[in-house]
């Protein structure tokens, strides 16, 4: 049985993350220029040792590809083609990897394509502590990666995600958790972006309402695993320790470890904005009116990124035996739910950059 206060569990592997993962492609994709603009600014040494790029929760890798793609592109016109590119792929030790290489070989938009002065790799360590040598790195990207928690603060008594819970005591540990995570992450990454260096974080953010979004991809993912408790196929203890580990941060909680002198760890804000994803699932149910669809494309959403870590809450844990009829059932249950009502989700989002002072 899985403790409550583990570490989340990677997305859904065998490229199954890769599949699904098209709501977070779309949410990223505004955020493409501001990360060009970081590989056109970046200080570049003139030596001729490699420029060091590095991907913070890579997953398997497909989204990645588009914003890798553009700043290599900005930073080759800068060096040209010989000069040394490593790309890093960080994420945790569980993540299925080998899918992110066969991603980045096979993939007709891998950045690999046609240049063989890239070398990528990968690290797998949590991104709660330094893991890449101290000033290191010219350029960082993080997208939908940061909201997740180091660990799970406890149960969330009437939810599976804490920003529907209407409980204070828990609602105020996921907030200490998540504060407590981004200032250890950005205390990280100020240790090893280099003197000038950059980093781009795109993650689930509140509106400036407090608003989280996604209300009726949460509620019926609730609703669905109150079915699978009534059909007998998971207990009420199994449910009661589900949490989905994600925080989403306003601009204040953003903001906050800047508040005292604009500085934290060496870095700076260049810029920060709230905005909202784009709904392409919805967008496509108003042209196809395909209710079916709609319910599918959002519960295999939840399911590649979240399910896996509430299936590490059965009593076998992700091994249980029953593991994957759990997600197929709770996945089946949840689009059909979904399907009965369509409506829009709103999405917010924040882009962030942040520089390390020093050039
Ligand atoms: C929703 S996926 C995002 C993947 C991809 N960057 C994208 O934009 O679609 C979040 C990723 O962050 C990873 N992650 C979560 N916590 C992490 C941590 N502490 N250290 C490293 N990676 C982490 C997860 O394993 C997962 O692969």
């Amino acid at each position: 049985m899985s403790d409550i206060a583990s570490t989340p569990a990677p997305m859904e592997g065998h490229g199954g993350y890769n599949r699904s993962s098209s709501v977070q492609a779309a949410g990223s994709s505004p955020t493409l220029p501001l990360f060009e603009q970081a590989a056109a600014a970046v200080p570049l040494s003139s030596s001729s040792e490699a420029i060091v790029i590095a991907d913070y929760g890579s997953s398997e890798g497909h989204n990645s590809l588009a914003p890798l793609t553009a700043a290599i592109s900005i930073l080759r016109g800068r060096i040209g083609p010989e000069r040394a590119i490593s790309v890093v792929h960080t994420d945790l030790p569980g993540n299925d990897f080998c899918a992110l290489f066969r991603t980045l070989d096979s993939n007709p938009g891998s950045y690999l394509r046609g240049d063989a002065a890239i070398f990528p790799s990968a690290v797998g360590r949590s991104f709660y502590q330094q893991i890449l040598p101290s000033s290191s790195v010219s350029l960082g990207w993080t997208s939908w990666s940061v909201q997740w928690l180091s660990r799970l603060p406890g149960p969330i008594p009437d939810q599976v995600q804490v920003a529907y819970s209407r409980d204070a005591a828990t609602r105020a540990a996921y907030a200490q958790q998540a504060a407590e995570d981004w200032r250890n992450f950005l205390t990280s990454r100020g240790a090893e972006l280099r003197p000038g260096g950059r980093l781009v974080v795109l993650t689930m953010a509140l509106r400036d309402d407090g608003d989280f979004g996604y209300r009726a991809a949460v509620e019926t993912l609730y609703e669905a695993l109150l079915d699978l408790v009534g059909d007998g196929m998971i207990s009420s203890e199994e449910m009661g320790r589900m949490a989905i580990p994600t925080v989403a941060r306003s601009r204040a909680d953003l903001m906050a470890p800047f508040s005292e002198n604009a500085r934290f760890a060496g870095l700076s804000v260049g810029h920060l904005d709230i905005f909202e994803g784009e709904d392409r699932i919805w967008e496509d149910f108003q042209r196809d009116r395909d209710a079916h669809k709609f319910g599918a494309r959002w519960a295999a959403f939840s399911r590649a990124s979240v399910f896996p870590t509430l299936a590490e809450a059965l009593d076998g844990g992700l091994d249980d035996r029953q593991a994957r009829t759990f997600m197929d059932k709770l996945e089946a249950a949840n689009a059909a739910r979904l399907a009965e009502k369509p409506e829009p989700m709103v999405i917010p989002l924040a882009s962030m950059v942040l520089v390390k002072e020093g050039c």
